[in-house]
C-alpha cells in the first residue's frame, strides 16, 4: 500500500479530501504523517481526528530555507514516505525535498495551469475576464506551479462570480481530481515522459468537464 505523506499550511479541505477516499476505500493508501509550517492549521485538527501523526516544524528555527526542507525530507523519509502531498502548503519547495523525492511531490492549484500560478489564482482569473478556470494537478519542480500536469478540472467561470463564489466551485472539483491522481499514482499509472504526464489505461475523454474523465465505477 502506497504510503504518503501531506504537507499543509492552513484549513486542509484537499487533506481531508484524501482522508475521506482512504476511509471510503477509493484509495489504496495510508497517510503517514502530516507536516505543517503553522501551528494553528486547522490540518492540525483533521489529522487529530483521524489518528494521523502530525508534526509542526517552525521554519524561524533554520537558518535556511534548504535547511528547513532538508528537515521537511528527513521526517518524511523516517515515515518511509513514498509519496508527498502538497495540499495548501504556502511555500516554494526547495531542492532538498525535490531531490529527496524526485517526480514524487504533487501539488493542487486551483487554476488551470500555466495560466494563473501563484497565489490567488482564482481572483486572478476573475480579474483577467476569463470563462473558463479551473484547478489543476501536477508533479511538483523547483518553480511555481510549474510541473508536468496530471489531471486538470475546468469550470465556468459566472459573470457574477466573487474570488469566494469562484473559489468554492473550483474547491469542489480540487476534492474530486486530488484523490484521483494519487490513485492513479498509487496503481503505478502515471508515466512522465518531459513535460508530459502519460496515463496508462486511462478511459477516453468523454467530458469537457474532466480531463480526463474521474472513473466513477470505482467510487
Ligand atoms: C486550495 O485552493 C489549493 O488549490 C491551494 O490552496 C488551497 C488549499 O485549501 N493550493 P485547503 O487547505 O486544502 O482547504
Amino acid at each position: 500500500m502506497l504510503k504518503t505523506g501531506v504537507l499543509a499550511s492552513g484549513r486542509g479541505s484537499n487533506f481531508q479530501a484524501i482522508i475521506d477516499a482512504i476511509e471510503n476505500k477509493n484509495l489504496k493508501a495510508s497517510i503517514e504523517i502530516l507536516i505543517t509550517d503553522n501551528p494553528s492549521a486547522f490540518a492540525i485538527e483533521r489529522a487529530k481526528r483521524h489518528n494521523i501523526k502530525y508534526i509542526f516544524i517552525n521554519p524561524k528555527e533554520f537558518a535556511t530555507k534548504d535547511e528547513f526542507f532538508k528537515k521537511i525530507a528527513d521526517e518524511l523519509k523516517t515515515c518511509g514516505v513514498e509519496l508527498v502531498m502538497l495540499a495548501g502548503f504556502m511555500r516554494i519547495v526547495r531542492k532538498p525535498l525535490i531531490d529527496a523525492f524526485p517526480n514524487k511531490i504533487m501539488n493542487i492549484h486551483p487554476a488551470l495551469l500555466p495560466a494563473f500560478p501563484g497565489l490567488h489564482g482564482q481572483k486572478q482569473a476573475i480579474d483577467y475576464g476569463v470563462k473558463i478556470s479551473g484547478c489543476t494537478v501536477h508533479f511538483v519542480d523547483e518553480g511555481m506551479d510549474t510541473g508536468p500536469v496530471i489531471i486538470q478540472a475546468a469550470v465556468p467561470v459566472l459573470p457574477d462570480d466573487t474570488e469566494d463564489t469562484l473559489s468554492e466551485r473550483i474547491l469542489s472539483f480540487e476534492h474530486r481530481i486530488y484523490p484521483e491522481a494519487v490513485r492513479l499514482f498509487s496503481e503505478g499509472r502515471l508515466e512522465i515522459k518531459g513535460r508530459k504526464v502519460v496515463i496508462k489505461d486511462h478511459p477516453p475523454v468523454s467530458s469537457n468537464i474532466v480531463n480526463p474523465p474521474i472513473d466513477e465505477t470505482d467510487a
